[in-house]
């Protein structure tokens, strides 16, 4: 669902920062919210994320030269960011368009030059650093827009593994795939069951009747690169090479929950055992969960989002007093179906289903007491299931 106002303010600074230009036109990439399946994308496990209507709008045009000119609304304090084809390189100076550069970095590593720089213009309405995909979002925004400014033949989904190269590659996070797809390959009102081992998927209609999705932020804010994101990986990295020793599996993912118990003992680290633990548990859990969704079995799938948060509070470590708070808070209340984590972790959102007479309550009564222990609000969106990128 297109915001009418933001499509014209993203057109209106771009004529503002950039002047009158023909052929700007206007595009859209969303945001998204993981429903369950977490720290499996990079275990060769499966996810169940789904596109939302909030994201990242853009407008572009071509220009005559090298230059790279880049215009954040969010950021209008900073101003036009200056940049060209022949600087492709990160850099701290270059903030928020180290992202729209290094897809342009990794189009080139793939072969699609572009012959002249380009203008663009971004405007988003994902909270930033709040775990709902704002960077992969503008990848998968500039890629788009490439594709179609330059007239490359590429898909979404490759749009989707460019993006995240670039941000392994260029920005340094170790990311999987999940955001980067969920965002490129995004269906209204379907969530994507996505097999991370060989990225073959499936849309799954969301009908939520009498119940909604609520996202719960905690405003605290997260950046992955700052965070122990690539410190897990490295940990699950290293389980799977010590199994491999006697069993013959690609990924953390490949491993039912009697495989694994049956073999865990080889890992002797403790620590190391329990993150591997919840790789294996969490992707049979979100087997189980899209399998419960299909039954119609929706007080099911809430329980294994529970599940999932306990694995990722105590298993896997990423969760943090706020996201603790928020799910803790919203299982004491009548009428929500299930609630955890989204995303990363370390602060960012909460995803709950709530039924439609519950919401009010679930609202006050959770931001009451998010607010006594945590000392500042959570905010709640209630959010639909949107699509992919568009031009506008
Ligand atoms: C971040 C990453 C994803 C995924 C999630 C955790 O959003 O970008 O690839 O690993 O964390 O599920």
């Amino acid at each position: 669902m297109i915001d009418q106002e933001m499509k014209k303010a993203v057109l209106e600074n771009f004529e503002k920062a950039f002047g009158k230009r023909d052929g700007v036109k206007a595009y859209f990439a969303p945001g998204r919210v993981n429903l369950i399946g977490e720290h499996t994308d990079y275990n060769g496990g499966h996810v169940f994320p789904c596109a939302l209507t909030i994201g990242t709008y853009g407008a572009a045009a071509k220009r005559d030269d090298n230059k790279l000119r880049f215009y954040s609304v969010n950021q209008n304090r900073v101003g036009v960011i200056e940049s060209s084809l022949d600087d492709l390189k990160p850099s701290d100076k270059a903030g928020w368009t180290n992202y729209p550069k290094g897809v342009i970095w990794a189009f080139a590593k793939r072969g699609m030059n572009l012959d002249k720089g380009f203008d663009m213009v971004i405007y988003g309405n994902i909270p930033n650093g709040s775990g709902l995909s704002s960077s992969a979002s503008l990848e998968v925004l500039t890629g788009f827009i490439l594709r179609d400014l330059y007239g490359f033949d590429t898909s979404n989904q490759d749009l989707a593994l460019i993006g995240q190269y670039s941000e392994n590659n260029f920005n340094g996070c170790n990311c999987g795939i999940m955001d980067q797809f969920a965002v490129a390959m995004g269906k209204e009102n379907n969530a994507i069951f996505l097999d991370t081992a060989d990225l073959s998927y499936e849309y799954a209609p969301i009908k939520l009747e009498g119940a909604k999705i609520i996202i719960t932020n905690t405003n605290k804010k997260h950046k992955l690169t700052d965070s122990q994101y690539n410190a897990r990986r490295s940990m699950c990295e290293a389980a799977l090479a010590i199994l491999q020793k006697t069993t013959d599996i690609k990924g953390l993912g490949d491993l039912s929950i009697e495989e694994f118990e049956k073999i865990k003992g080889q890992l002797t680290d403790p620590d190391m055992q329990k993150k591997a633990k919840h790789a294996v548990y969490e992707n049979q859990r979100t087997i189980e969960a899209v399998k419960a969704l299909k039954d119609g079995d929706l007080e099911h799938f809430g329980k294994l989002m529970r599940q999932s948060h306990e694995s990722l509070r105590d298993d896997y470590d990423v969760t943090g007093i706020e996201l603790d708070t928020l799910a803790e808070e919203a299982w004491k209340i009548p009428g929500v179906i299930g609630s955890r984590m989204t995303g990363g972790g370390f602060g960012g959102c909460t995803v709950s289903i709530v039924k439609d007479e519950a919401i009010e309550n679930f609202k006050k009564t959770v931001g009451e007491n998010y607010r006594k222990k945590i000392g500042y609000d959570a905010t709640f969106y209630t959010v639909e299931i949107g699509g992919g990128p568009e031009v506008l």
